[in-house]
């Protein structure tokens, strides 16, 4: 079984709505640290799918999904910096894979795809976070990217601690 990644537009979202929804929820209520306390509600991660549309539509945003079987089985964003001294620079967000399809190499499939989809867009410096402790923490080093250091009590986590969060960051080579 092997997921064929592909760049999703707005009206890909509003097709898929149903999957990303279960795979929001999926990252929330196992304890993924991106953004949410659980329980989360389908309107909820409705919602956040919404805003995500417009950021596409105003071209903002690249999204990326890893489909199985014409079933979104994971995604990942890149936020693109906006400002005129930030144009080569973009943030990673929201690398999702559901529980059901882990550890079968599709988070790192997403993210190297979304290296060349930076590069399309003449992104040339990745940067990220990710909650101490998690499972991401171990995949950014394999793939290369430099671990810069923690901020402490940087986001609430599932059981109502702060958590401290890791800052990495990749340069892209052309
Ligand atoms: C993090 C996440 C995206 C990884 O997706 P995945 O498809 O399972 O990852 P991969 O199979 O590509 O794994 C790549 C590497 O990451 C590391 N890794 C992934 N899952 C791991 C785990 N449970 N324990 C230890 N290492 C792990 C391993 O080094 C792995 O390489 P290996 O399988 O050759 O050992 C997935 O666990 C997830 O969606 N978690 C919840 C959401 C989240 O925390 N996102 C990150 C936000 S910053």
């Amino acid at each position: 079984m092997t997921a064929q990644i592909v760049i999703f537009t707005a009206a890909d979202v509003q097709s898929y709505l149903g999957d990303l929804v279960t795979l929001l929820q999926d990252a929330v209520d196992t304890g993924a640290s991106v953004g949410f306390m659980p329980p989360m509600s389908a309107a909820e991660a409705e919602d956040f799918w919404h805003g995500i549309s417009a950021d596409l539509r105003a071209g903002t945003r690249v999204m990326l999904a890893a489909l199985v079987e014409g079933v979104v089985a994971g995604s990942v964003q890149l936020g693109l910096a906006q400002r005129p001294n930030s144009l080569h620079r973009a943030e990673v967000q929201k690398l999702l894979v559901h529980n059901r399809y882990r550890r079968r190499g599709i988070g790192k499939h997403l993210m190297l795809a979304l290296e060349d989809a930076a590069r399309e867009y003449h992104r040339t410096l990745l940067v990220l976070d990710t909650i101490k402790g998690d499972t991401a923490e171990q995949l950014y080093p394999k793939i290369g990217y430099i671990r810069v250091g923690e901020i402490p009590q940087f986001a609430m986590i599932a059981d109502r601690s702060l958590e401290a969060t890791v800052l990495f960051y990749k340069i892209l080579s052309a």
